[in-house]
Parts: structure tokens; sequence; C-alpha cells
């Protein structure tokens, strides 16, 4: 389905963000990616999507060679690939249905038949109501909900998602993922990015383990080093105790007493 040959990645002129990755995902594999902030997971995606190209290596997606593809193959390649965009990307002038409905619009889906499909997945994820509601007038889970409906309506070959949950309670998250683990079962590849351990721990899915730029494959099951923790020192302009505010001299008088009064006093003065 994809396979990463030494692969290796840099924006513009900086350093490698990604080095001599290698792995195989099989069709219908899951796996969940992980590694700490900045530490590439999204740059991986990226790539998994043909979004960028590589500066090294050799990435084979379903059994093309993507150095050899043309931007025109692009688009018919995309639409097998189901992506949850960490910043969701939804398009704020359509409605949720609408931005749901678009991959199947572009598989030339019957118009009678899309709205009840996606009424019903809309309503799945919990938020039936909320159909004709445009993405600005929404909260970021739910945002993220229409993006995660949007992945998932035209059943792809493949389906990343970055941070699907990162937005959501523990409950809806543990639904989304119900979500992701159907389409697997129906054969679709999945790669969910996540942060979330307890997630990860009650789905018995491998990791794909980013560590400064470089991936480990980690079996299901296998719980991650995880160091003690220990508190970080402050920047000093945070540090030490927390001077009180100098107030506007209009101000002072007023509220002058209530700020000096020792803890536990009455600043009113009242018994
Ligand atoms: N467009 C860009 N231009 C330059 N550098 C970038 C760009 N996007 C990402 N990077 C750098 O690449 C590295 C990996 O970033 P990436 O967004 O892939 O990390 P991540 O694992 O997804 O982090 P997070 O968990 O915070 O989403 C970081 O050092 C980041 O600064
Ligand atoms: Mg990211």
């Amino acid at each position: 389905m994809i396979r990463f040959e030494d692969i290796g990645l840099r924006y513009g002129t900086g350093p490698e963000v990604l080095r001599g990755i290698n792995f195989t995902l099989t069709p219908g594999s899951f796996h969940f990616l992980t590694g700490a902030s900045g530490a590439g997971k999204s740059s991986l995606m990226r790539l998994m999507y043909v979004g960028l190209r590589p500066t090294r290596g050799c990435i084979t997606l379903f059994d093309r060679d993507v150095a050899t593809l043309k931007r025109d193959d692009l688009p018919a390649l995309r639409r097998q690939i189901g992506v949850v965009f960490q910043n969701f990307r939804l398009l704020d002038h359509l409605s949720a249905l609408d931005n749901v409905a678009l991959p199947l619009r572009m598989a030339g889906i019957a118009e009678s038949e899309i709205r009840e499909h996606v009424a019903e997945l809309l309503g799945w994820v919990g938020l039936g109501d909320h159909l004709d509601a445009r993405p600005p007038t929404l909260s970021g889970g739910q945002q993220q909900r229409i993006a995660i409906a949007r992945s998932v309506i035209a059943r792809p070959r493949l389906l990343l998602a970055d941070e699907p949950t990162g937005n959501v309670d523990d409950s809806i998250g543990m639904r989304l993922l119900y979500l992701f683990e159907e389409l697997y079962k129906l054969g679709t590849t999945v790669v969910i990015a996540t942060h979330n351990e307890g997630l990860i721990s009650r789905f018995g899915h491998p990791r794909l383990h980013l560590d400064q730029g470089t991936l480990a494959v980690v079996p299901a099951g296998t719980r991650m080093a995880v160091g003690p923790i220990t508190p970080p020192a402050l920047p000093a302009a945070l540090a030490g105790p927390i001077p009180p505010p100098v107030l506007p001299a209009a101000l002072a008088g007023i509220v002058g007493p209530v700020l000096r009064s020792p803890p536990g006093s009455n600043p009113n003065g009242e018994s």
C-alpha cells in the first residue's frame, strides 16, 4: 500500500526533519503514529498523501513510484485517500452537510443518495442538529467531527488522520476511533497520528513512532518508556511571587484597601 525507503525531508534550506525513514504498510493494516510535538508526524502524513515530495529516498504509493507522478495524476490518487488535517481544512462557505458531501459528489454518487448518507453519518458523530451550519459558526470539536465525517464517507483505500481527537472529550474520541476501526474492518488502511495514550492502549494496533526525525515500528501492546517528570524551570519573567498590579490612579482609592488586606481579614470591615 505504502513503502518508504530511506526517506529524508527538509523544508527549504533547514535541517532534515525526517531522516532515514523506512517502513511498509500492508493493505488493510492499522497503525498509530506517535512522537513528541515537532517530531515530524504531520510532515510524514504530508508525504503519504503527496502533499510534499521527499528530499531523498523512494516512496511507493498504491504500487506507483511517487517520484514519477505528474501533477495531473494527483487528483485521482487523492480521491482514494481520506485525510483529516490537523487544522481541518473545511470550506467555510459550505454547510457541514456540503463539506462532508464533497467526496461523494467527486465520486459521482447520485444527489438523491447523498443527503441521506451524509445526514446519517453527521448524526452519528453528534452533529445531526448542525447539518446546515457553516464551519466558522461551530466549535473546534464540532469542526473536527465534520472533517472526520468527510474523510470516511467515501470509504477510501487509505485513511490518514492527524490528531483527529485533539479537540473532543474522551467519550467522543472513543466513538470517533470506532468509526476508523469500522473502516479498517472494511479493508481500509488506516494511519492515525495521536498523543492520546489512553486511546492507543484501548485499540490493539502497532505504532509508527517518531523520535527526532527517525522512525521505529513498535508492535501492539508495547508500553512506551516515559522518563521521570521533573518540573521545568520557569522563565525568569514568570518565576517568583506575582507582584500586585499597579492600578490606575482613578481606581487605586476604591480597591486599594481590598488588595492590601491580609488574608482572612474582612476587607469591607463589616462584622
Ligand atoms: N512548512 C514548514 N516549514 C518549515 N519547517 C516546518 C514546516 N512544517 C513543519 N516544519 C518543521 O518540521 C518539524 C516537524 O514538524 P511537524 O509539524 O511535522 O511535527 P508534528 O510531529 O506534527 O508536531 P505536532 O505534534 O505539534 O503537530 C518541526 O521542527 C517543524 O518546525
Ligand atoms: Mg502535527
